[in-house]
């Protein structure tokens, strides 16, 4: 449809069907067929249902055509229906969890898993991915970190790009493509205490500097909608928070498609205590910009009614009404309302040989190496046994996998038997994956528990251990412990896993972690048991295979931290870009008592942001600059010469950081301001040069102007956030 037809349909429906387009519901209200149960519930009519302008989380191309068909057929103005979806990380094939592409370093491989995602998802009828979630997190107690790119702005920013990119391609009406939902505006990834849904207090200059950019970069790389957040920011609920949506999003960083709310976000306006009844959360979410009512009852009740009495102008209404056709138009559904719902795609796309090898590659550069002494990784062939709760398990995805059946999930074990080296090594369970004094909640319920004789699982474990020349150990958190609402309050592995550690340990010193994970945990019991640590968070339906790829050596690994692991839970909130404080404090320079640290833990991360080491080894020159002096209009050349000294080729990621050594507001120690990752075979060497100009080095002044200020400012080099390889610049007038 051109503009003026869409404009005629807009001023040709009436106000019940205009508010129908601004309500989402979700799929099972439809399948339910009458107001009953939960629709019933919230207070919805039959009309509500079939005015709706969206429904969420239904999947299949035959399903969502039929039901397109005869919505449409029984609609007044015929306008087809928006499908949404929670494709987080891949939909049938799944991909490693956020947190861990991130750790790729690798944004091309990110776009490109995201376009997999996209069209597997396509050809199931999706229109809408409710996706990158473009939260920054410091705290690894909250446990929707698995859905974050982590601590840093700028690689946040750059995964969020990536994501919008790979689902949107160029043009939303391309095939294959889906239309990317940035969330969740804004600050959610800062609850109070890591506990969801909880307060965030950021101050401005906080908000700004470090939580707005990847939010910036999403809605830069052309995100069709943006979500609000559940909590408060600064007291105010971001759903009818007007100056967080229309003055900052919308006017500031130029987003000008459609704004949807939270699941039920609108009627919790009043648990927040900012709107006494449901017209008033209504009112303060409309006027805040919120155009869509994602599965409340706030929208569909009491609109009309608010217009009627002239408490709503129309043009409100209109204006969303507007959003919400010109997405359905550029998605081209007026014309296409079937899009790729394609059930014959469904059987040759869905879990392609091609997105299976597309999974495996993300997964196996998602992989941090935290340790690898006397290069106990990689292993030969079959000299280890592989003992734990991870050893046979197909729970490889992620939280938010809930489209992916895991029996098309390779576990480790279904790995390890593909293959003649391996085929015969023994792997035994050993343990429990959870504590069976800590239940693990599931979306609704407790899980059931685990099956197992403890005792006898242990004694069987420490006997294959002594026998065996390396212990292969896989153990980590259920992957319900993260995502969410699975907030934790303490990082440690499960008691019965740590059990089995010592019990393993007291026999064979020879211990390699494969651990699996949606969060950093405190790690310190491994750090101390285990010579080498292998990270594989989630890995997503190829895991079993890419994590024996990178155990075997096939695959080198490369992936840096993109959350600092922290010391212990208490240590959390913990980040690398943080202030020095008046009273830094490394040990043996300012001792005593009043430095700024702990007295029993360490201020350091057990394993800091930007981490990670290879089966190589890379050597890095010292920084040479261009110049030590920059003006604003001019820029410095940063370089250094990169040489792998090891005996196998590998990559390497080279990061870059400055500090702004004074400022008019204090400044963080580091920053991440680039990075470069690199393939080197033996002996070879690259030079690599970042280029540093007068944006990089802008922030938000005492002023509150997002400018650079004249002075010294360091620039270091490397392969993690705590490089001290550095050089000295000046930037002048
Ligand atoms: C609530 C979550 O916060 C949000 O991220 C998700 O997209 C919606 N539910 C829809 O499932």
């Amino acid at each position: 449809m051109n503009d003026s037809e869409l404009r005629s349909l807009l001023s040709d429906l009436s106000l019940e069907e205009k508010i129908g387009q601004l309500t989402q519901l979700p799929g099972y209200f439809q399948d339910a067929g009458t107001i009953t149960g939960p629709a019933g519930d919230m207070g919805l009519t039959q009309d509500d249902l079939r005015l709706a302008g969206s429904y969420l989380s239904i999947i299949g191309a035959e399903k969502l055509k039929k039901m397109q068909t005869e919505f449409m057929a029984q609609h007044p103005h015929h306008i087809p229906l928006l499908f949404m979806a929670d494709i987080i990380n891949g939909y049938r094939t799944v991909f490693p969890i956020p947190l861990a592409q991130a750790c790729t370093f690798n944004p091309e491989l990110i776009e490109e898993s995201a376009a997999t995602a996209a069209r597997e998802a396509a050809a199931s009828g999706i229109h809408v991915t409710f996706s990158p979630m473009a939260d920054l997190v410091r705290d690894a107690r909250w446990g929707r970190v698995m859905e974050s790119a982590g601590e840093d702005p700028f690689l946040s920013g750059q995964v969020a790009a990536a994501m919008v990119r790979g689902y949107q391609g160029s043009d939303l009406n391309e095939h294959g493509r889906i239309a990317s939902c940035l969330k969740h505006f804004a600050g959610y990834g800062a609850p109070e205490g890591g506990r969801d849904y909880n307060t965030v207090e950021l101050s401005e200059r906080t908000l700004r500097e470090d939580y707005l950019p990847a939010y910036q970069a999403a809605v830069d790389a052309g995100c069709a909608l943006v979500m609000t957040s559940f909590n408060t920011l600064n007291r105010i609920p971001s759903a009818a928070n007007e100056w967080l949506l229309r003055e900052v999003l919308r006017r500031e960083m130029g987003f000008d498609g459609m704004i949807i709310s939270d699941w039920n976000a609108l009627q919790e306006l009043l648990a927040h205590g900012i709107a006494q009844d449901q017209p008033e959360a209504a009112f303060l979410a409309l006027r805040a910009g919120v155009d869509m009512d994602m599965v409340s009852p706030v929208y569909a009740r009491n609109l009309r009614e608010l217009v009627e009495q002239g408490k709503v102008p129309m043009q409100w209404i209109d204006e969303s009404v507007w959003r919400v056709l010109t997405l359905k138009n550029r998605l081209g559904l007026f014309e296409h309302p079937f899009r790729d719902a394609d059930e014959a795609a469904e059987k040759t796309l869905l879990l392609a040989e091609e997105n299976r090898r597309m999974a495996r590659r993300c997964a196996e550069q998602s992989f941090v190496l935290l340790r690898n002494e006397e290069n106990l990784l990689p292993l030969s062939g079959g000299e280890a046994v592989f003992i734990g709760p991870y050893a046979d398990n197909a729970l490889l995805n992620g939280a938010w996998s809930i489209f992916a059946d895991d029996l098309d999930t390779v576990s480790l074990k279904a790995a390890l038997q593909r293959r003649p080296q391996t085929r015969n090594v023994s792997v035994i369970r050993g343990c429990t994956l959870s504590d069976p004094e800590h239940p693990v909640i599931g979306f609704q319920h407790p899980l059931p528990p685990e099956d197992l004789d403890a005792e006898a699982a242990l004694a069987e474990a420490v006997q294959a251990a002594k026998a065996a020349e390396k212990v292969v150990l896989c153990l980590g958190e259920h992957r319900e412990c993260s995502g969410e609402a699975a907030s934790r309050g303490d990082l440690s592995l499960p008691r019965c896993q740590l059990r089995l550690l010592d019990a393993v340990a007291a026999v064979n010193p020879r211990i390699i972690v494969v651990l699996f994970t949606g969060r950093p945990l405190d790690i310190r019991p491994l750090s101390e048991k285990a010579g080498s640590i292998l990270l594989c968070w989630l890995p997503g339906t190829e895991g079993g295979e890419a994590v024996l790829n990178t155990l075997l050596g096939e695959n080198n690994p490369g992936g840096k931290l993109s959350m600092s692991f922290p010391y212990c839970t208490g240590q959390a909130p913990v980040h690398y870009n943080h202030l020095n404080t008046g009273r830094p404090w490394k040990l043996g320079i300012l001792d005593g008592r009043f430095g700024s640290k702990y007295q029993d833990i360490p201020n350091d991360p057990l394993y800091p942001f930007g981490y990670g080491l290879s089966y190589t080894t890379f050597a890095c020159s010292p920084v040479t600059l261009s110049s030590s002096c920059m003006t604003r209009s001019s820029s410095i050349h940063a370089s250094v010469s990169v040489t792998n000294t090891g005996r196998r080729a590998g990559t390497e990621t080279l990061q870059l950081y400055i500090r702004d050594l004074s400022g008019s507001v204090a400044r963080p120690v580091r920053e991440l301001k680039g990075f470069r990752r690199i393939f080197l075979a033996p002996g070879e060497s690259r030079t690599v040069t970042f280029t540093i100009t007068e944006e990089m080095l802008r922030f938000y002044t005492l002023s509150m102007d997002y400018a650079s200020e004249c002075g010294d400012f360091d620039v270091f080099i490397g392969s993690d956030s705590r490089t001290d390889n550095g050089a000295r610049f000046t930037l002048t007038e």
